[in-house]
């Protein structure tokens, strides 16, 4: 298979603005965070609809300083869900406290509202609900039980610039949203994420943790305005964006409505191409969602197959295919077997659509003439494997 056939799982959509603002910025010599990163900040934070917004080196930055803002630390519970990357996990065990799981819907892949209730204990101090795909979870649900519990409600929005939830922009409903910016994102700075609140203290405290408890950042010393002197108010991070990556991020968002219609096009080129084929259970967008298909993940009905995920994950490849698993359950996962001990039988809902996922090709500068060849290979590979 030459790297022209060859079907990439996932590529970046880069553009003449991003590459003149780049030069822009190295030119003008001011590399670090400066005037390039408010101006993303605050493009962002209008787009989203929320009142402030943190840039962050990587969605995971965050979510990090997102649970140092709501001041949760050692003793607390923090749900989540455990169909995600562990990035969502490892953020609740940096700060000291306890992730909590809870399963996910078959029919979405979130994090269901009735399993989050069930694990509400005394010690419950904030949840992080998982918009997987780029579909938003059940807000209403998880608002309504963050009120009457007191809980912190942080949204891992890594899959879902962009999305809407009911006529909302993700990233304008619970107390804090965290965005990433990684190279298969919707919107890419290489690496990078967004923290946005509309929460003015919860602002304040984590732009202070993005810049190592500083209250002066980098511009606010050094710039022709600036001025010397800061406190160290707070134990923070190196965590901020520099203007280099900025500058990708201004375009990125200003391209972003383009970018989601193109991968919402692939997704019904896909549901159609899927629909008469009873193997495969196709995603659909459920509710007064906009869905921005991050991903497209299918899931195999295996027990229709002679043939296992694995497998057909294999002869995908063969045929110069590129596809993924999202996601091996974090309770899979040796690191967290050696703290939590092995889960395993807990999480069914979970436990099963791993067992049949797979994440397709999807990507703006995918043509119809290649989702059409990656449709009718997966269909193809299937016809030969009924049982
Ligand atoms: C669901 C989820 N959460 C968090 C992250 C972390 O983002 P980043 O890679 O920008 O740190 C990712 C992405 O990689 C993700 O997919």
């Amino acid at each position: 298979m030459t790297d022209e056939g060859y079907i990439a799982l996932s590529k970046p959509t880069i553009g003449q603005e991003e590459i003149d603002e780049v030069v822009d910025t190295l030119r003008a010599g001011w590399v670090t965070e400066g005037p390039k990163v408010r101006r993303f900040e605050e493009a962002f934070r209008d787009y989203v609809g929320a009142a402030h917004a943190i840039a962050a080196s990587s969605g995971t930055a965050a979510l990090h300083v997102a649970l140092a803002a709501a001041g949760i630390g050692p003793g607390d519970e923090v749900i989540t869900t455990p169909f995600t990357f562990c990035a969502t996990v490892n953020v609740i065990l940096y700060i000291g406290a306890t992730p909590v799981l809870a399963d996910i819907r078959l029919d979405d892949y979130n994090i269901d509202p009735g399993e989050v209730e069930k694990r509400i204990t005394a010690r419950t101090k904030a949840m992080i609900p998982v918009h997987f795909a780029g579909q938003p979870c059940d807000m209403d649900r998880l608002l309504a039980l963050a009120r009457e519990h007191g809980l912190v409600i942080i949204e891992d929005a890594a899959h879902a610039a962009g999305a809407e939830y009911r006529g909302r922009r993700i990233g304008s409903i619970g107390d804090m949203t965290a965005f990433s910016f990684y190279a298969s994102k919707n919107m890419t700075t290489g690496d990078g994420g967004m923290l946005v609140t509309n929460d003015e203290e919860l602002a304040r405290r984590a732009r202070l943790f993005v810049h190592q408890g500083l209250t002066r950042d980098s511009w606010a010393r050094y710039s022709h305005n600036g001025f010397w002197q800061y406190d160290v108010a707070a134990l923070g991070f190196k965590y901020n964006l520099s203007d280099v990556l900025a500058s990708l991020g201004i375009h990125q968002l200003a391209r972003l409505p383009h970018l989601t219609e193109a991968r919402q096009r692939i997704a019904r080129q896909y549901q159609q191409l899927f629909e008469p084929v009873p193997e495969i259970i196709v995603p659909q967008a459920l509710g007064e969602v906009s869905h921005v298909w991050h991903l497209f993940v299918i899931r195999l009905r295996t027990e229709m197959l002679s043939i296992d995920r694995g497998r057909f994950i294999e002869l995908m490849r063969e045929r110069g295919i590129a596809t993924s698993v999202h996601y091996i359950p974090i309770h899979y996962h040796s690191a967290y077997c050696q703290r939590f001990g092995d889960l395993r039988g807990q999480f069914p809902n979970t436990e099963s659509a791993y067992e049949g996922i797979v994440s397709l090709p999807i990507y703006p500068s995918l043509t119809e003439a290649q989702v059409q060849r990656v449709g009718e290979t997966a269909i193809d590979i299937i016809r030969r494997h009924r049982r």
